[in-house]
């Protein structure tokens, strides 16, 4: 689901202002001191996430009306791609309309309930039930009535949902409702929105109030304002109102062509935030990992890579960390009150990390959270929880918040240490010249631009060893995602038990160097030779020029543990000038979404 532009609300004054040159049209009333338009315009495409950007300059500026819902899917978890499968889900009278994210698990049952009932239904998803629900509970037409159907339709779905809920019939009330996926009430100046995560309206308010699972939020215009109201179980609930200080601007490109161009271009000065973000957390981390028999480190994708990282830092200072897979984890975590689970996910929504973080709690286990998205829902369910301060990360491709995920364990890594009363001076002064290391790389751009030109095959291999395997495999991961072409990250040593046999001059080999002094330094050139003798092509991101390889991205020549840090910005560009040039939606790669909230 493409959450940042899925957003509903009550329009502005000022729009409703528009209204009164067509006072009289039979679908305007007056209801509680305001105009509202008591009519649905139901508008279903499909299409890429573009149309819907410039329907918005087009038509949304000319809304007319007091409530909108809109929902950018990216995939139908239930039926095909297409206009009947897409929200909004309206009942049989099409008065009530609905957008859902999520999974109705027990929709079959429902479905088949309401059918005999006489519901006809339009759709093939689990959606369009809730609406049909709702509207068979309704016993009157009051306001009240309408409610407590909502309510009790609520009240009989399981699963993962977060809905927004209008009835034309009430159009001064917005409902939604929350369980185990996302959902986030913006308050504004006599406006309200309901969205996915606070960028999807941040442009309009920095208020928000991040609901809990089983919450129901009804947002009522009234004479005097807006009337918020949440409840939970049947009883009304407060709930926090947290105020988000990033500044909106980093919503814009800034003269960059991409946000992925900007978000690279900005990790330096990310990094600097990082480095300095308050260490009492950190502190209070690197305790508990020290006080737990077990440790595992959990997260999904570009966040597991991070995982990865922690498990080589602390087997330096001799501590077991295990990094897991957060979908896997339920298959093989061993939990127990003395285990530790840090979830590592930027967003803080992703559905397998609190899936895995809610069974680690279940099962007595301390659950800490390294995450970039205040008031999400992993930030609310760890017992601490660390921010990132990378920032608004607009592409769906993590890189920013990816080098300050690194640096976070870093820290911790050093606060770790000195709770061993070993020496971290070495690793603390290295601190502060990160931000200069990852500028230096940075200002490869036109040359690591130059070398994208010449990868021309559609197959990749990015290999390393140490601790660089985080490198290789997030090298890998970058560049499938957004240039659509096979590439997969391992480590050198695995090339030989059969992976090797692939490599011709139809597989480029990207080649992760480990820093001078590292012991694995002299293995990867073998490695390297090996690749060349077959013919391979091997671009190689590395400190010092390797002779046999056919282009040489140079980095500075750092202290291995930081080293992942200083190479990350090398290849992301690789993937990001490859992916410009084969004309791919850089920012919005195909069938991929920022935040993964459903299995
Ligand atoms: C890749 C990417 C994803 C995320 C993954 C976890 O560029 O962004 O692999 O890293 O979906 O997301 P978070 O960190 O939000 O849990």
């Amino acid at each position: 689901l493409e959450s940042f532009k899925k957003y509903i609300g009550f329009t502005s004054k000022s729009k409703l202002e528009k209204l009164n040159k067509i006072e009289g049209n039979e679908n305007l009333k007056y209801f509680n001191g305001n105009i509202v338009w008591t009519k649905f315009k139901i508008e279903k495409v499909e299409s890429d996430v573009e149309y819907v950007y410039d329907l918005e300059v087009e038509d949304f500026q000319n809304f007319i009306g007091n409530l909108i819902i809109n929902h950018n899917s990216r995939w139908a978890t239930h039926g095909r791609v297409c206009k009947e499968n897409a929200h909004p889900h309206t009942d049989c009278k099409d008065e009530i309309a609905v957008v859902h994210n999520g999974i109705i698990s027990n929709y079959r049952e429902l479905k088949d309930e309401l059918i005999k009932k006489g519901h006809k239904f339009k759709s093939e998803t689990d959606s369009e039930i809730i609406a049909h629900l709702i509207e068979d509970l309704i016993e009157d037409n009051s306001e009240e009535g309408y409610i407590k159907a909502v309510k009790e339709a609520i009240k009989r779905l399981e699963g993962s949902y977060a809905v927004a809920i209008i009835n034309k019939r009430f159009p001064n009330i917005l409902i939604g409702a929350k369980n185990e996926s996302p959902l986030i009430v913006g308050i504004g100046e006599d406006e309200a929105f309901l969205g996915s995560d606070i960028t999807a309206f941040l442009e309009y308010t920095n208020k928000a109030i991040p609901l809990y699972d089983g919450d129901i939020v009804i947002i009522k215009k009234g004479e005097n304002g807006l009337d918020i109201k949440i409840e939970n179980n049947g009883k009304d609930v407060k709930r926090e109102v947290i105020e988000i200080n990033w500044d909106i601007n980093q919503a814009e490109k800034k003269g960059y062509p991409h946000f992925m161009l900007k978000e690279i271009m900005e990790q330096p000065e990310i990094l600097k935030i990082s480095s300095k973000i308050s260490s009492e957390e950190i502190k209070k981390l690197a305790k508990l990992i020290k006080d737990s028999e077990k440790v595992y480190f959990i997260g999904m994708g570009t966040s597991y890579h991070a995982c990865i990282y922690a498990e080589y830092l602390f087997s330096k200072l001799g501590k077991l960390v295990i990094a897991c897979d957060a979908s896997e984890f339920l298959n093989k975590g061993v939990v127990d009150e003395k285990t530790l689970v840090i979830a590592l996910t930027q967003s803080g929504e992703t559905y397998d990390t609190l899936k895995a973080m809610r069974y680690a709690k279940e099962r007595g286990a301390k659950v800490g959270a390294i995450v970039n998205i205040l008031g999400s829902t992993a930030t609310r369910e760890a017992d601490i929880t660390v921010l990132m301060g990378a920032g608004l990360e607009i592409a769906v491709c993590a890189t920013k918040t990816f080098t300050s995920q690194l640096m976070i364990i870093y820290r911790l890594f050093i606060e770790f240490g000195k709770l061993l009363n070993k020496d971290m001076a070495v690793y603390e002064r290295a601190i502060e010249k990160i931000p200069k290391y990852v500028k230096e790389v940075l200002n490869k751009k036109d040359y690591i631009e130059r070398v994208t030109k010449d990868l021309k095959v559609n197959n990749y291999i990015f290999i390393s060893r140490g601790i660089n395997i985080v490198s290789a495999l997030e090298g890998a991961l970058k560049f499938k995602e957004i240039t659509y072409l096979h590439a997969e990250g391992m480590s050198a040593g695995m090339l030989k038990h059969g992976t090797i046999s692939l490599i011709d001059e139809r597989m480029d080999t990207i080649a992760i160097v480990p820093p001078k002094n590292s012991r694995v330094f002299n293995s990867i050139i073998s490695n390297i030779e090996e690749v060349k003798a077959r013919n391979g092509k091997v671009i190689a991101i590395t400190p010092v020029e390797i002779e046999t390889a056919d282009y040489n991205i140079i980095t500075p020549n750092v202290i291995e543990e930081i080293s992942p840090i200083i190479y990350a910005p090398a290849y992301q560009l690789l993937a990001y000038y490859k992916a410009v040039q084969l004309n791919r939606d850089v920012d919005k790669p195909r069938g991929l979404a920022k935040s993964v909230t459903v299995e």
